[in-house]
């Protein structure tokens, strides 16, 4: 196992890493265990992409998730791109990364309880997170995008656990308290977001009808207090603490937002976690 992973690791390095436990989001550390060695976080960046056919279709991909406005638009119905959450375009390590993602799919998900394909999670997106519709699976912008994470997951070996996979996951160790959230928005938020949260020049809106649906899973408390604990306000992650992250969330998370028609259909068989809103 060990030397198969040295072997395939053409950008990835096995070995002790120290900084990667920073990063490394609870939910999946459980996979981790059983002294195996985690795999260190080293994309190639887009730069690099090659010229032929295929470099074609993963620059494309890469087009579509930094301006998904412009390049997945029949497809989104609200004003943000995939990197106004998956930052860096998918490459930031505390922003639900998309490196090494080829490299765990299918998987089941309990939400719909069933197997779901690289394609279809994206979609996921698509209709929760993007208010829009679905691709269809022979789409070729569908595929670009997984050509996109699969060029970003190479030297990754299948079914390996993603040490920066997700976000890193923080308590709240009291009540919840949306005053002085709202007061954090005020004072942290409004600057880029505006004082009605619907977005700036500077950045997408938060809640309001161009914003992510209730159904999204940044609409979930836990989500969004992750988020935005290392992330916001932009490029000053890490300044909140938990608490005034998790008040700022609840509070951004009370605001009308849009509903999801299908959310009826979610966790047909349980599962579902306790902070969802619907
Ligand atoms: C409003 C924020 C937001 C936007 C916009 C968004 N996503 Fe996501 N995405 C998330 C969150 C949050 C998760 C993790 C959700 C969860 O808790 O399961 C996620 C998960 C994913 C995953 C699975 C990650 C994993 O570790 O398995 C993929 C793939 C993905 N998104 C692709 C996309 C693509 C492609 C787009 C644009 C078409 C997009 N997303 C737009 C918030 C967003
Ligand atoms: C300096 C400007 C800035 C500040 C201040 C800021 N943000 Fe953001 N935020 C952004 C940008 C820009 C994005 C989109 C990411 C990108 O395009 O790189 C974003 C994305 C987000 C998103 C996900 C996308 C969406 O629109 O839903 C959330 C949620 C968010 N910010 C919440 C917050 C919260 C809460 C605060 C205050 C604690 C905050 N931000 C402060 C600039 C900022």
């Amino acid at each position: 196992m060990w030397l198969l992973s040295a072997m395939l690791g053409m950008f990835m390095l096995v070995g002790c890493s120290s900084e990667t436990d920073l990063v490394k989001s609870e939910e999946h550390h459980g996979a981790d265990q059983g002294g195996r060695a985690s795999i260190e976080f080293a994309p190639p960046s887009p730069e690099t992409i090659p010229g032929s056919q295929l470099g074609e279709q993963i620059r494309l991909g890469y087009e579509i998730v930094v301006n998904t406005q412009e390049y997945g638009k029949p497809y989104v119905g609200n004003r943000l791109n995939c990197s106004s959450c998956h930052l860096d375009g998918g490459l930031n390590p505390n922003a639900m990364s998309f490196v090494g993602l080829a490299a765990v799919y299918p998987e089941y998900r309990a939400r719909t309880a069933s197997m779901h394909t690289l394609a279809d999670r994206i979609n996921e997106c698509f209709e929760r997170s993007l208010n829009g519709r679905a691709l269809p699976p022979d789409s070729s912008k569908l595929q670009a995008i997984v050509a996109y994470i699969t060029w970003l997951s190479q030297g990754v070996p299948q079914g390996a656990a993603l040490p920066w996979r997700g976000l890193q996951h923080i308590d709240s160790r009291r009540s919840l308290d949306p005053a002085n959230g709202k007061k954090i928005f005020a004072n942290k938020c409004v600057f880029c977001h505006g004082s009605d949260g619907q977005g700036t020049m500077a950045a997408p809106p938060v809640w309001g009808p161009a914003s992510y649906t209730i159904a999204a899973g940044m609409a979930r408390v836990t989500v969004a207090a992750a988020f935005i604990k290392s992330n916001m306000p932009r490029a000053r992650g890490w300044s909140l603490s938990d608490d005034d992250a998790y008040d700022v969330a609840a509070y951004v998370n009370s605001q009308p937002r849009p509903d999801f028609a299908d959310k009826v259909r979610d966790w047909p068989q349980g599962g579902k976690p306790a902070d969802s809103p619907y």
